[in-house]
């Protein structure tokens, strides 16, 4: 059986009812995610744009070496509209060697192959489709250099308070002494403000959260009606979990390759949890971890902020 399948199996037939954030990104998934990054309300994006374009030599600054070239690995790398703009500073410092982006979306994969060579001619890019680990260690076979990963746009959210030190441990165990990383948060603020970014006017998010039901029916044979679910959007500013989920409106059974799925009326299904970081909490995980906090770049809202995190 193959893993879709599986994980989508696997989480509506727990309790409560939940499906992994990381299958939002079939192609129409993505288009959602670019509509969502350029509505009004989604701040997260032009917040970490600005951060890279405005200090892009500050962070050169920090990650080049004089004598020794780069090798830079993105996860979740998506469009690498903001990543561009560092790749390129290190290009034209002539301290990069080779770009290895990592995307859970295949589309994406195949467009960054061919756009960054266009967009950076000279940079060296390999593309790597799947999970961030697994294309980690086929990076780290190919790449002989010192490593700067990059993990931007609040990709980390994706994981529970409790799973992110153990994802960021791992991490760390992969890479190795005088490696760095640059990871991208978004951090607590007017709770408005952040319930706001996954609850937009124009309803780009619900179709977010709802396409996936609709990736499910076009690759499963699933029978999904997508009238009959709702998303809902929460955060709560003492844990900073911002959460969503899709609400039955009825009772319903929903059949996905030969095994049915019951659905109470209002029951819910997890969809996607944002995490919301403080600096403080960020730095503590940071030596937690094993990594050596480094330098924190804000934007002048200080709604996001980029560290740098050491290997030492
Ligand atoms: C791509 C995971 C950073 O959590 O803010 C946006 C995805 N979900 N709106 C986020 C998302 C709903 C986004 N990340």
């Amino acid at each position: 059986m193959d893993n879709f399948l599986k994980d989508v199996l696997r989480g509506l037939q727990s309790s409560p009812k939940y499906l992994e954030s990381k299958y939002f990104y079939d192609k129409k998934g993505d288009e959602l995610f670019q509509k969502i990054m350029s509505s009004e309300e989604y701040y997260l994006t032009n917040c970490e744009l600005e951060i890279l374009s405005e200090q892009k030599a500050k962070i050169a600054d920090s990650v080049s070496e004089e004598e020794d070239k780069l090798d830079v690995i993105e996860f979740g790398a998506g469009d690498a509209t903001k990543s561009i703009y560092l790749l390129k500073e290190l290009c034209e410092r002539n301290t990069i060697d080779n770009y290895f982006p990592i995307d859970i979306s295949k589309n994406i994969i195949g467009m960054l192959n061919t756009n960054i060579p266009n967009e950076i001619p000279g940079l060296k890019i390999h593309g790597l489709h799947g999970e961030y680990f697994d294309m980690l260690t086929e990076a780290n076979r190919i790449s002989k250099r010192k490593k700067l990963v990059l993990f931007l746009g609040a990709n980390i959210g994706n994981f529970k308070f409790d799973a992110m030190p153990a994802f960021c441990k791992k991490l760390r165990r992969l890479l190795s002494k005088g490696d760095m990383v640059l990871i991208g948060f978004d951090l607590k603020k007017d709770p408005k403000k952040i319930l706001a970014a996954y609850d937009d006017s124009e309803d780009f998010t619900s179709q977010f959260n709802l396409n996936l039901l609709i990736r499910i029916n076009n690759e499963l044979g699933a029978n999904f009606d997508l009238n009959n679910f709702e998303h809902y959007a929460t955060y709560d500013p003492d844990s900073g979990a911002c959460k969503s989920y899709l609400v039955s409106m009825k009772e319903q059974n929903v059949c996905i390759n030969g095994s049915t799925i019951n659905f109470k009326k209002d029951e819910t299904i997890f969809m996607e949890i944002s995490h919301k970081y403080s600096v403080e909490q960020i730095d503590t995980i940071a030596v937690q971890c094993g990594f050596t906090p480094g330098e924190h770049f804000f934007d002048t809202k200080k709604y996001f902020v980029d560290v740098i995190w050491q290997c030492e």
